[in-house]
């Protein structure tokens, strides 16, 4: 349907890219970017690109003027022209069903040249599946690369998500409200971006990571609810679904438990699934952390594929094999996966799957696998007639890691992931979405000792472990939850401590225990919980990973108009950039040998 009317300014009545059937007959005038030319000698044609699409505009001796078939004939590629003409039926054999706009063409009578091109420094793709130029080329000339229309479609299905989500929780009574971005460090787990402040010399502010402490002074202060579409600004090691710049949907609501934050965070994302096209389910299957680590090895377990992990420990416990005996002596287990069909894997292939075990920090993988009805391997002669292991059917291959589960998590999860790409176990089509609950209050380092938030400082624990074990923070779970959608972690929150007793002591089990360090650096947010907190609690969702899985695109620069690359840089604008030595100054700075 056209949508002329919409777009029509003083120089164009329409979009080209949104003509269709029911446009013939119109007068029209366009705008755009000329895709590409053909001279066909008696007629020449230019598709003509806006955001809508690709419209044919034909310029034939039998309508147009000779100067305008000329100018149609020489005008370059991505230049901007503005033409006029007559909307016309194609005739049957010339309609392109691959285009929205293939069953009409424009007769054009006139072509003026508004915004004359250079040649493109990259070509701007023509189509689906046509080869693109590298990454880092489409990222420094990231003008013409959001020219193409994935792209294009991208930003348009993030801009519709956006609105969906402020639609969805605007409905719910949640209020937008802004925080600051020149603020003070929030502890989430990665180094701030820090900015020098002019006027107060060796004095900064950090970037927020997230707007974690402002929302709850927003609870605090009686709001009742909140969200925002919030940049948050992380210094950490990148990969495809991290940006040191990201966007959150950061939300937080008061008397509150933890079901009511995972119901409106299932509504929220049903929500945004429908805005797209697809579905997610109203409940989300749950699952606790230690039974995510103990099945899958990881808290983010992706569930479109079973291969769990299960613990052959007591049957380990009976074989006197030393690597086993070993590992179990020194208090560790003997975990493994069965995997269907792998018993035909050759030795390399296995051991390919090995070294990814090991540089997760497996010692190595424990090799069983039967055939013809027959245990073959290392461990064979010693499981030889032990019938827990008919578990493995015939031509299964199992695999196992002893030891501590620091050690073994992590590799089975690498093993599993990867087992499930090998068998080909992994439908692309398929989503599962699953909530993590229970995560441990605090991780303990095994060098250390010391204690640090899984989540944040201000999670809540649950009040019946630190009843039961006032000494042993790190058995204490916390009401903190992940949704995980295929292995990737979409968002997470938990329920805060409301309590300012409670939240100085985890800032003192935090290693914060100096009344004054905990006064400077939160200070500000244990007075206001002082001052009559409500029970409150929330949530934040990675935005530009949810636009990633819905658009199908590999990587958030797909999804984020102008993306750092891996290595933090922004190659079109070229940031960051070094700075005179006079504006240092100014900023009370001066350079090491960097
Ligand atoms: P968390 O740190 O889990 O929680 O972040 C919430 C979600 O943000 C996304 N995310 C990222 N996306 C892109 N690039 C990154 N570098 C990046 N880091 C995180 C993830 C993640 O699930 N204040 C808490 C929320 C709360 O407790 O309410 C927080 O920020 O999808």
């Amino acid at each position: 349907m056209s949508t002329g009317d919409l777009y029509s300014t003083a120089l164009r009545s329409a979009r080209a890219g949104a003509l269709r059937a029911a446009d013939a007959g119109r007068e029209v005038s366009l705008g755009g970017w000329v895709h590409r030319t053909r001279n066909l000698g008696g007629i020449v044609f230019v598709d003509l690109r806006d955001i809508d699409g690709i419209a044919q505009i034909s310029f034939g001796t039998d309508w147009a003027s000779a100067e305008a078939i000329a100018a149609a004939a020489s005008v370059g590629v991505e230049s901007v022209v503005l033409v006029s003409g007559t909307v016309v039926l194609r005739d049957a054999a010339t309609k392109n069903p691959e285009m929205g706009t293939g069953d009409v063409e424009v007769r054009a009578t006139a072509l003026a040249v508004v915004g004359p091109a250079v040649t493109p420094a990259i070509p701007v793709a023509r189509g689906r599946g046509e080869k693109l130029a590298a990454e880092e080329l489409r990222l420094k000339y990231r003008y013409l690369d959001l020219r193409r229309a994935d792209l294009q479609a991208n930003l348009v299905l993030r801009h519709r998500l956006l609105q969906a989500s402020r639609r969805f929780l605007t409905d719910r009574g949640y209020l937008e409200l802004e925080t600051p971005i020149l603020t003070k460090p929030t502890p989430e787990g990665a180094r701030d971006y820090l900015v020098p402040s002019r006027v107060h010399p060796g004095e900064f502010y950090a970037l927020p990571q997230s707007p974690q402490i402002y929302k709850q002074l927003f609870m605090i202060c009686g709001f009742d609810r909140y969200f925002q579409i919030a940049r948050c600004f992380r210094d950490e090691d990148l990969r495809a679904d991290r940006q040191p710049e990201f966007t959150q949907i950061d939300i937080e609501a008061s008397f509150v438990e933890q079901d009511d934050i995972l119901s409106m965070a299932e509504g929220l994302i049903g929500a945004l699934w429908l805005e797209a096209g697809a579905a997610a389910p109203a409940v989300m299957p749950r699952i606790t952390y230690a039974d995510a680590m103990d099945r899958y090895g990881t808290d983010r377990p992706d569930l479109r594929y079973g291969l769990e992990i299960s613990d052959w420990t007591s049957v380990f416990e009976g074989i006197a094999f030393n690597i086993t005996r070993s590992a179990i002596d020194a208090g560790g287990r003997v975990r493994g996966i069965v995997l269907p069909g792998a018993a035909a894997w050759s030795r390399k292939q296995v051991d390919d799957v090995e070294a990814l075990a090991k540089s997760a920090g497996a010692g190595g993988l424990l090799r069983l696998k039967r055939v013809g009805g027959k245990l073959e391997g290392p461990l064979a002669k010693f499981a030889d007639g032990v019938g827990a292991f008919d578990a493995i059917p015939d031509g299964a291959l199992a695999l196992f890691v002893a030891g501590g589960d620091r050690i073994s998590s992590p590799a089975l999860d690498r093993v599993r992931q990867e087992c499930a790409t090998r068998l080909g176990l992994i439908s692309e089509a398929a989503q599962c979405f699953v909530i993590v609950t229970d995560f441990p209050m605090f991780d303990r380092d095994p060098e250390t000792g010391a204690l640090s938030a899984v989540h944040h400082p201000f999670t809540a624990p649950h009040a019946e472990d630190v009843a039961r074990m006032p000494d042993a923070p790190e058995r204490w779970r916390a009401l903190a939850y992940d949704v995980v959608l295929n292995g990737t972690e979409l968002g997470g929150g938990s329920i805060r401590t409301s309590d300012p007793v409670m939240q100085a002591r985890m800032f003192t089990l935090l290693g914060i225990g100096d009344a004054e360090e905990q006064d400077r650096r939160f200070g500000f947010l244990l007075e206001a919980l002082r001052a009559g907190a409500p029970p409150h609690g929330g949530i934040a969702f990675g935005f530009d990973r949810i636009v990633m899985l819905l658009s199908g695109a590999p990587s958030l620069r797909d999804v984020i108009a102008f993306p750092k690359t891996t290595a933090a840089r922004a190659l079109f604008e070229q940031a960051p950039t070094r700075v005179p030595a006079e504006d240092l100054a100014e900023l009370h700075l001066r350079l090491g040998d960097a």
